[in-house]
C-alpha cells in the first residue's frame, strides 16, 4: 500500500508520463491536488489564463481515478453552436426538432461510468447550465424532446480561462453551478508568476523542434536568457512554444542574441524589466472592439511593411538593391505571423528611385474603414491561415469559437 502511494505521489514520474515540464511550486501543487482529488468523484474546476496548460489536468485526474478504464470525453463548450449544445450533451429524441431523424445519445450518456471534461465552461449558455446543474446534483437528465428521465454516472471536470465570478456578476454564469463545479478548484498560474519554469520549457521545446526539423537546437546567450525570463508572456506556455518553434525554423545562427530574441517578443520593449502583472484570469483585451482595433492597427502596419518589401524587391530587380539581405526580409515575413519585431519604424517609407526623396506611404493608402468590412476580411484571413479550423482561427482573432461561428453565419462567410 505504502509503495503504491509513494508511486502515485511521485510528481516527477507523473510529469514524465504526461509530458509536463516545469518545477515551480505552483505547478507541483496543481499536480498534487489533481492526484489527490482523482480517486474521489468530486467535480473539479480548472482555472487559468489561456495557454497555461489546463488541458492535461483532466487527463491526470481520469487516469488516477477508478474510472480510468471507463470512457473519457472532452467537450469544448465554446465550439458548439448554442442551438445544438443541449442535444450534443444530453442527446435528443427522434423528431425533437427539424432534422432530428433518429434518436441520439448525448455525451453524458456515452460517458456513463467515466469522466467528462467540459472545456471553456464559461461559454455554456444559461439554459444548458440549468441542465448541467441537474446532472451534477442528481445524476439525472432528460434528452431534448423527451420526458423520460435518464440516469448517468459521470464525473465532471471543467476548465475555464474566464473570470467566472465576474461572469456571475454579469448574469452570464449561474452562481449555484459555479459552487457545485468548484468543489475542488485547481489554479494554473500564468508563466510570469512561475518564472523558473520558463527556461526549462524553452529548453525542452528547443530540443523537440531541433529533432522535428533535424537541426541543432537553438540556445540563448546569458542576456537573452534574462530577457526570456522577464518577458510577461501574455499567451503563456502556448506563446513560448510557438516562439521557440519560429526561432528554431527561421534563425540560421543557433546562438540567439537579445537583439534577435526581442524581434520575436511582441511589446518586449527595449528593457528587460519585469512586466506589470495583471491579476490572473484577467485578459489582455477586455472587449471584442479592443481586439479589433489592435488587429486593424497590426494589419495596417503589415500592409505598409508589405508595400515596402515589394518596392525593395522591385528596386533590387532594377539593380538598385536597397536591402541585399534576403534572409532578413524572409525572417520579418515570418515574424509577422505572430510576433511584431520592435525594430520596425511605426510608419514605413516609400523611396522614389528617381527623386530619392522619402515619403510617407500612408498617403497612398486608400482603404475601407468600415469595421464590418474589416471584420469579414480578418475572419476570412484567419480561416484561410488555419485551413478552415475554427478553433485556431478564433484563438488567433481573440474571440470565442461561438462568436466566430455567429459571425460566419451573420456575414455568410464561406470557410
Ligand atoms: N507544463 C507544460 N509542459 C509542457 N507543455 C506544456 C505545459 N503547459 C502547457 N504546455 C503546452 O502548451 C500548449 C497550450 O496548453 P493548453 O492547450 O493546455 O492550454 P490551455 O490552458 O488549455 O489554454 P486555453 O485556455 O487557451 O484553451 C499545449 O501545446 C501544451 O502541450
Ligand atoms: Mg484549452
Amino acid at each position: 500500500m505504502q509503495s503504491i502511494l509513494t508511486e502515485i505521489m511521485d510528481i516527477q514520474s507523473i510529469k514524465q508520463r504526461f509530458g509536463i515540464i516545469g518545477n515551480s511550486g505552483g505547478l507541483n501543487r496543481a499536480i498534487e491536488v489533481a492526484v489527490q482529488v482523482a480517486p474521489t468523484d468530486l467535480s473539479v474546476l480548472i482555472n487559468g489564463e489561456s495557454g497555461t496548460g489546463k488541458e492535461i489536468f483532466p487527463q491526470i485526474i481520469h487516469q488516477y481515478s477508478a474510472r480510468k478504464h471507463g470512457p473519457y470525453i472532452a467537450v469544448n463548450c465554446g465550439a458548439i453552436p448554442e442551438g445544438t449544445i443541449d442535444s450534443e450533451l444530453f442527446g435528443h429524441e427522434k423528431g425533437a426538432f427539424t432534422g432530428a431523424l433518429a434518436d441520439r445519445k448525448g455525451y453524458f450518456q456515452e460517458a456513463d461510468g467515466g469522466t467528462i471534461f467540459l472545456d471553456e465552461i464559461g461559454e455554456l449558455p444559461l439554459s444548458t447550465q440549468v441542465r448541467l446543474l441537474r446532472v451534477l446534483e442528481t445524476g439525472e437528465f432528460i434528452k431534448v424532446g423527451s420526458s423520460k428521465v435518464i440516469k448517468t454516472n459521470v464525473r465532471v471536470i471543467a476548465a475555464t480561462n474566464v473570470d467566472i465570478p465576474l461572469a456571475i456578476e454579469k448574469n452570464k454564469f449561474r452562481e449555484d453551478l459555479y459552487y457545485r463545479l468548484n468543489t475542488v478548484p485547481i489554479s494554473i498560474l500564468p508563466l510570469r508568476e512561475r518564472r523558473e519554469d520558463i527556461f526549462l520549457l524553452f529548453r525542452k521545446f528547443a530540443r523537440d523542434f531541433a529533432e522535428k526539423y533535424r537541426m541543432p537546437p537553438i540556445a540563448l546567450d546569458e542576456n537573452s536568457r534574462i530577457v526570456l525570463m522577464n518577458y510577461h508572456w501574455p499567451g503563456n506556455v502556448r506563446q513560448l512554444k510557438n516562439i521557440t518553434e519560429q526561432i528554431s525554423i527561421i534563425e540560421e545562427k543557433r546562438e540567439i542574441t537579445t537583439e534577435v530574441l526581442r524581434t520575436y517578443l511582441p511589446n518586449a520593449g527595449s528593457n528587460n524589466l519585469p512586466a506589470l502583472v495583471k491579476p490572473s484570469g484577467e485578459k489582455a483585451f477586455n472587449s471584442e472592439r479592443e481586439i479589433l482595433y489592435q488587429v486593424l492597427f497590426d494589419m495596417k502596419k503589415d500592409m505598409n511593411d508589405l508595400k515596402k518589401l515589394v518596392l525593395d524587391l522591385m528596386h533590387e530587380r532594377e539593380g538598385e538593391t536597397l536591402h541585399g539581405d534576403h534572409s532578413r526580409i524572409i525572417r520579418k515575413l515570418y515574424t509577422d505571423e505572430g510576433a511584431v519585431p520592435d525594430d520596425i519604424p511605426s510608419k514605413s517609407i516609400h523611396i522614389d528611385p528617381m527623386e530619392k526623396n522619402i515619403q510617407d506611404t500612408e498617403e497612398f493608402v486608400e482603404e475601407s474603414l468600415s469595421l464590418e468590412d474589416k471584420e469579414i476580411e480578418l475572419i476570412t484571413k484567419a480561416l484561410e491561415k488555419h485551413k478552415g479550423k475554427r478553433k485556431y482561427a478564433a484563438q488567433e482573432l481573440g474571440i470565442s469559437e461561438r462568436t466566430l461561428y455567429r459571425k460566419i453565419k451573420e456575414y455568410d462567410i464561406k470557410g
